[in-house]
């Protein structure tokens, strides 16, 4: 044998002790969830996160790899969450609810939390067409915009352990809330007229409120949508007053009843 050989055989045994310690450490993951979840605790807590990889680093003897291992923490801590959450939420769970309510900025923050894979339908729909909704309003209407969105809930109903925000008018359709049912929670995230004007009054780019940016009009599409979106849910979140973590810590909580 010749020395790189020896030398790469160092490496071998290495990663045989890497491998089943990771086997290991992912089982022991999987123990501290059953617990957390026969006794009610909260499952994922960022600041424990912190406290593991601040342990990791003290323990080393050489300091020079220590942004390396770091960043190797930081992926294993991600790893946990998706094995936590994939155990959890075997379906996808699905943000509905009017314009404004968060359930972009909610989607995106909860599936770094949950490590879960996160749509955004009117992203995808934009990508899709390869133009901006006002510009498919503007161009083509709103019926062929619906059309679109339908498109593309069917093409995404199958997936699992994925974060769908949707489009606020989504639930117009029957045939969409079916497929999204299918295989998803929904959560509709409720905002009164006043809060979303207060978050949407200098955005432009919502094709149904242009030229209507007012409360009065907010109350009045949200009024007639009402019925709708509280028919589609599984539960309801109230987002007035509440920061996204908050809400996302609600979201958790109730899937887990
Ligand atoms: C719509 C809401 C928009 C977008 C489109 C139509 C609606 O999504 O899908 O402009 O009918 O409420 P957001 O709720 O994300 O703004």
């Amino acid at each position: 044998m010749n020395q790189l050989d020896r030398l790469r055989q160092e490496i071998d045994r290495c990663d045989q002790i890497i491998v089943s310690a990771l086997e290991e450490r992912m089982n022991a993951v999987i123990k501290v969830l059953n617990h957390k979840r026969n006794n009610w605790m909260p499952i994922f807590q960022p600041e424990r996160e912190k406290q593991v990889i601040e342990k990791v680093l003290d323990q080393l003897k050489h300091k020079e790899f220590s942004r390396e291992i770091e960043k190797i923490y930081i992926e294993i801590m991600r790893n946990s969450r998706r094995i936590q959450s994939k155990q959890l939420f075997p379906y996808n769970i699905v943000l509905i609810g009017f314009m404004g309510a968060g359930k972009s900025s909610v989607g995106e923050y909860l599936s770094k939390l949950l490590e879960m894979e996160w749509i955004d339908v009117d992203q995808k729909i934009e990508e899709h067409q390869g133009m901006k909704i006002h510009e498919m309003f503007d161009i083509y209407g709103e019926s062929y915009f619906r059309e679109i969105e339908t498109e593309v809930v069917y093409e995404i109903q199958d997936r699992e352990n994925t974060i769908f925000s949707c489009g606020g008018g989504v639930v117009l359709r029957k045939e969409n809330i079916e497929a999204l049912k299918r295989n998803g929670r929904l959560v509709l995230l409720q905002a009164e007229a006043e809060t979303i004007y207060e978050r949407l009054k200098d955005d432009r780019t919502r094709p149904l409120l242009k030229n209507q940016m007012a409360v009065s009009a907010i109350a009045q599409r949200l009024g007639e949508r009402k019925q709708r979106y509280h028919d589609a849910a599984d539960f309801i979140i109230d987002t007035n007053d509440k920061d996204i973590p908050a809400v996302c810590q609600e979201i958790i909580c109730e899937l887990m009843k």
